[in-house]
């Protein structure tokens, strides 16, 4: 059975107080989830998170990686460094990563790598700009991100790889992916991993759906056969909303 996830990804939002402040309040809202849930703060908040969430029920996680362990990378940050803050979980893949910050399907090969190699988990993103969905090259748009970034591993590897499947022209746009939308786009991507790793493999693959989730269509998303969950950005800013959209799976 694979896992039913949660995520929330706060981008480049709350400073120290205010991610104590929102994380007092999840806190609050989020005690026995049937669920995993995760939040994302910024790099500087996250010792911080992890102190306040040890011993919760909320899993604090990263919003990006080098891939390599140490070095002249000015700005960057490693899995040793993250571990040593107690994070275990990285987001990788972004579409702003991808569109801001020029990140490649090799060099998201290499991240995923050193993830393995340091015995942590990713949420792959993956998805289609509005060009590639207008021209319905959509499949082999994502198909190859996930080819590209992911084949190279073995079976076993992906048991520590969660996809988030986000349409890049869903995000932040309140533009949401329809259910039907997001279900096919989910088993296409079951049905690629399958063709080369077997069923088995696939069908323990968490795929999340992000793109505009609210509380208002998390339950509809949710209930597709292959979304296993959601990434969430604007609404995992909002304690009363995020817990909505954990129940709602
Ligand atoms: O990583 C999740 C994010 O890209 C989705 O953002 O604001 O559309 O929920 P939002």
């Amino acid at each position: 059975m694979r896992s039913k996830i949660v995520a929330g990804n706060w981008k480049m939002n709350n400073d120290l107080a205010g991610t104590e402040t929102l994380i007092t309040a999840l806190k609050e809202e989020i005690q026995k989830p049937t669920v995993e849930v995760m939040i994302a703060p910024a790099f500087t908040n996250l010792y911080s998170a992890f102190e306040a969430l040890k011993d919760s029920a909320i899993e604090v996680i990263a919003q990006n990686m080098h891939f390599a362990e140490n070095g002249a990378y000015t700005g960057e940050v490693s899995a040793t460094m993250l571990k040593s803050v107690g994070v275990k979980t990285v987001i990788l893949g972004h579409s702003e990563r991808r569109a801001y910050f020029a990140e490649t399907d090799e060099t998201l090969a290499k991240k995923v790598k050193t993830v393995l190699e340091n015995d942590m988990r990713t949420i792959f993103c993956f998805g289609e700009e509005l060009e590639d969905r207008k021209a319905d090259k959509y499949f082999d748009v994502v198909e190859s991100q996930i080819k590209n970034a992911l084949f190279d591993l073995d079976a076993e590897a992906w048991k520590s790889i969660v996809l988030a499947y986000e349409p890049v022209w869903a995000i932040g746009t309140g533009e949401t992916a329809s259910p039907e939308q997001a279900q096919e786009v989910h088993a296409f991507v079951r049905k690629v991993i399958a063709d080369k790793y077997g069923d088995e493999v696939a069908q323990g693959v968490s795929i999340l759906y992000g793109g505009s989730v609210k509380p208002g269509n998390a339950v509809e998303i949710f209930s597709k056969e292959d979304v296993d969950g959601g990434l969430i950005g604007g609404a995992a800013l909002n304690a009363g909303d995020f817990k909505a959209i954990v129940e709602a799976l």
